[in-house]
């Protein structure tokens, strides 16, 4: 609904996430139409010593990839190119946000824009040591001049601290620059087709209201896995740990969807209420339901400290304390360089009661949701073998995407979210209190695997990670399925 000039300020430009991820979002967004010639300008900001026709080279160079032949898409892209410029700076020099904020300014002047009605929006795609510094300067020296038509918006991506004291200070420091309402902190898992997809899923449906609950349900997986390891980033990666990138935010995102209690509404600040409750209701971890890996090659990575006690593979349980869930075992599992590359959520249901078929049969039912790759989701059932023997069979109700909306393309989570910052949404970012609440409930057990309480068991590359792990799902009442794998159909 809104228009005007719109300037989009990737601060990092030269780094590795505005090179994967941001640029090549934005770029989709301008093909699709969203990001409009004559009124959207972006500009990249890093210290790299480079010029604007440097950035777009580099630019042209992997967003034209595989698309080398097509007219169409080059000239799409040389169009692209002509809204970015580029200003080198340093992350806490006044000079360098000054000329930004000019540069700006005469962008905003070149397109008529009346003073107030500019949009600006600033991508961090930085390190966390620089955000407090990048963020004072933009608000001493980049903000949009009133706030009466325009705005400034400010996203943020994670890690967002590293325990609940280091993210509370960070919030606190940021909380002091901006209002929350200007505030847009990414889990781009938020973005994922399939995940915004599950309180249609939940509240849209019949089916599933009597279900969902512990009466029906005996456990539920969250499941991501990667099938290479940390590939370059180990110097990050050692610091952090696979539950601080992709449990404590990426898993527990989706697990807040899967449990929450329905909204009051689907207004941005309801959905996340609601998202807070279910956080709050997390009881403390056991270290009984936890178990680390480490895969065996991960120190060899001269960026790792020989000595890392750092987790490249974790399953850890959570449990509500509510109506709905006591006692049911949300069973959180992520790993790199394992067998597979996968996130799915897999809801396994209690056995029938009084099942007269309980001898012939395969498995529980299950309703499984996968996120990635080949989005689908399919219910498992037990239904009649086929043919004249009276015999079970385990089999699905298949609803998968690349069959059924062959001419949908999938857009990419990072282009909705940035899409949702434009529009002023906030349903799918973290709110403050919400990321409070997911450090709450991972810092105790963080703090211990720092201290080497806690310790990972090695497992082989490639593999499904250490048994004890399949031995946990196992106590958790986990009960798999044998002889039975779920083909995705092919066209
Ligand atoms: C990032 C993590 O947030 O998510 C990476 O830092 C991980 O370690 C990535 O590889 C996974 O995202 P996706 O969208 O490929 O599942």
């Amino acid at each position: 609904p809104e228009a005007g000039c719109l300037s989009i300020v990737v601060l990092g430009a030269s780094g590795d996430l505005a090179k994967k991820k941001t640029f090549p979002a934005l770029f989709n967004l301008f093909r699709q139409g969203f990001l409009l010639s004559n009124e959207v300008h972006i500009f990249g900001y890093a210290r790299t010593n480079i010029s604007t026709e440097g950035l777009r080279e580099r630019l042209h160079g992997y967003l034209g990839k595989g698309n080398e032949d097509s007219t169409k898409e080059s000239d799409y892209l040389s169009k692209f190119l002509q809204l970015i410029k580029y200003v080198s700076g340093s992350y806490d020099s006044e000079e360098g946000f000054l000329l930004l904020n000019k540069e700006i300014s005469e962008h905003e002047t070149s397109k008529n824009s009346q003073p107030g009605t500019s949009r600006r929006l600033f991508y961090l795609a930085l390190p966390p040591s620089v955000y407090r510094s990048v963020c004072r300067m933009i608000r001493s020296y980049c903000m949009n001049q009133s706030d009466l038509t325009g705005w400034t918006r400010i996203i943020v991506e994670k890690p967002f601290g590293k325990d609940l004291s280091s993210a509370e200070e960070l919030s606190a420091q940021l909380g002091e620059l901006f209002d929350e309402k200007q505030l847009y902190r990414i889990d781009h898992y938020l973005g994922k087709e399939l995940v915004q997809n599950l309180l249609v899923l939940r509240f849209a449906n019949r089916f599933f209201l009597p279900l969902w609950n512990r009466d029906n349900i005996d456990n539920v997986q969250i499941v991501f896995r990667e099938n290479f390891g940390t590939k370059g980033r180990g110097g990050y990666f050692d610091e952090y740990g696979i539950i601080r990138d992709i449990i404590q935010n990426h898993l527990l995102q989706v697990f807040c969807l899967v449990a929450m209690e329905k909204p009051v509404s689907l207004k941005p600040e309801h959905v996340r209420d609601e998202k807070v409750k279910v956080l709050q209701s997390v009881l403390p971890i056991q270290p009984e339901e936890v178990v680390l890996g480490q895969y065996d090659g991960y120190k060899d990575d001269p960026t790792v400290s020989p000595q890392s006690n750092t987790p490249t593979f974790a399953t850890v349980i959570l449990r509500i304390h509510n109506e709905r869930w006591e006692g049911v075992p949300f069973i959180l599992k992520a790993g790199k360089a394992l067998n597979s590359s996968k996130a799915e959520i897999r809801v396994q249901f209690k056995e029938v009661p009084g099942d007269i078929y309980k001898c012939q049969k395969q498995g529980r039912n299950e309703f499984v949701i996968r996120l990635q790759p080949l989005e689908a989701m399919y219910m498992k059932l037990t239904v009649k073998k086929p043919g004249l023997e009276m015999s079970t069979i385990q089999s699905e109700l298949d609803l998968s995407y690349t069959q059924r909306y062959q001419d949908v393309t999938i857009p990419e989570a990072y282009e909705r979210l940035i899409l949702d910052t434009i529009r002023g949404d906030q349903q799918h970012f973290v709110r403050r209190d919400e990321l409070k609440a997911a450090w709450e409930i991972f810092t105790p057990l963080l703090h211990k695997i720092d201290d080497g309480d806690l310790k990972p068991l090695l497992y082989k590359p490639s593999s499904r990670g250490p048994p004890e792990a399949d031995q946990l799902l196992a106590k958790a009442g986990y009960v798999q399925t044998h002889g039975y794998i779920w083909i995705p159909p092919t066209l």
